[in-house]
């Protein structure tokens, strides 16, 4: 049975973070691909950090914040000399992130079953980059985790699009190229798609997920009968 709804993952699935490396490249000639990724890696692991270690004392920051964060270290751990203005700029970049090529005929194709993103980033960050990028009329909505209060994979995170939409996990197709994020939404019981655009090896901590991909446009054949 094809999915009745499709929720989507934003960052890496729709959007391109690594769109941002142009721009580093021209700020830290040479670095630009290093920065980048160790950008992307620690902004992921700061989301599982804070959800683990989350008090009353030492709420979660937000993903704007961690994106910040993330990004300061990875400067710092490559030693760039990089200036508060430079900083600015790349931050900035973030929120002008390029989408996948092919992105808005996916969705479009989708129409009319409700197509949703399901988010770490912030509404704040969202909702302009939706727009922005001419994704907002293909898009039934956007869910952030602040509603929640925790990161992904946390179960918690995909019950709000199962209580958004109204219907069942396994009727829901849940899309992502994070694998850690297909497994999480695959635990919870959504007939997952990952899109494995790198080539990436599976991983191994949880159930695999039900169809891979190597791009988005690879998803229409297999749900449209
Ligand atoms: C997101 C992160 C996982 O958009 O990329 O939720």
């Amino acid at each position: 049975m094809p999915p009745v709804a499709f929720v989507f993952d934003a960052y890496g699935t729709l959007f391109d973070v690594h769109s941002v490396a142009a721009l580093a490249e021209q700020l830290a000639p040479g670095n630009g691909a290093a920065l980048s990724r160790l950008w992307r890696t620690k902004q992921l692991e700061y989301t599982w950090l804070q959800s683990l270690m989350a008090t009353s004392r030492f709420p979660r920051e937000d993903f704007a914040a961690l994106t910040a964060h993330a990004l300061d270290y990875a400067i710092s751990a490559l030693i760039l000399p990089l200036d508060g203005e430079a900083r600015l700029q790349l931050l900035d970049a973030y929120q002008r992130l390029a989408p996948f090529p092919g992105t808005r005929d996916v969705l479009a194709a989708l129409a009319p079953r409700p197509r949703w993103i399901l988010s770490n980033g912030t509404r704040a960050m969202l909702e302009p980059l939706a727009r922005s990028t001419g994704l907002e009329d293909v898009l039934d909505g956007i869910i952030s985790v602040d509603e929640v209060d925790i990161y992904k994979p946390s179960p918690r995170v995909y019950q709000l699009a199962v209580d958004r939409l109204g219907v069942p996990p396994a009727t829901i197709g849940f899309v992502s190229s994070n694998g850690w994020d297909a497994a999480g939404a695959n635990a919870f019981g959504f007939t997952t798609f990952w899109i494995n655009r790198d080539g990436v090896p599976t991983e191994r901590h949880a159930p695999g997920p039900d169809f891979v991909l190597g791009s988005l446009r690879e998803l229409l054949p297999l749900v449209t009968s």
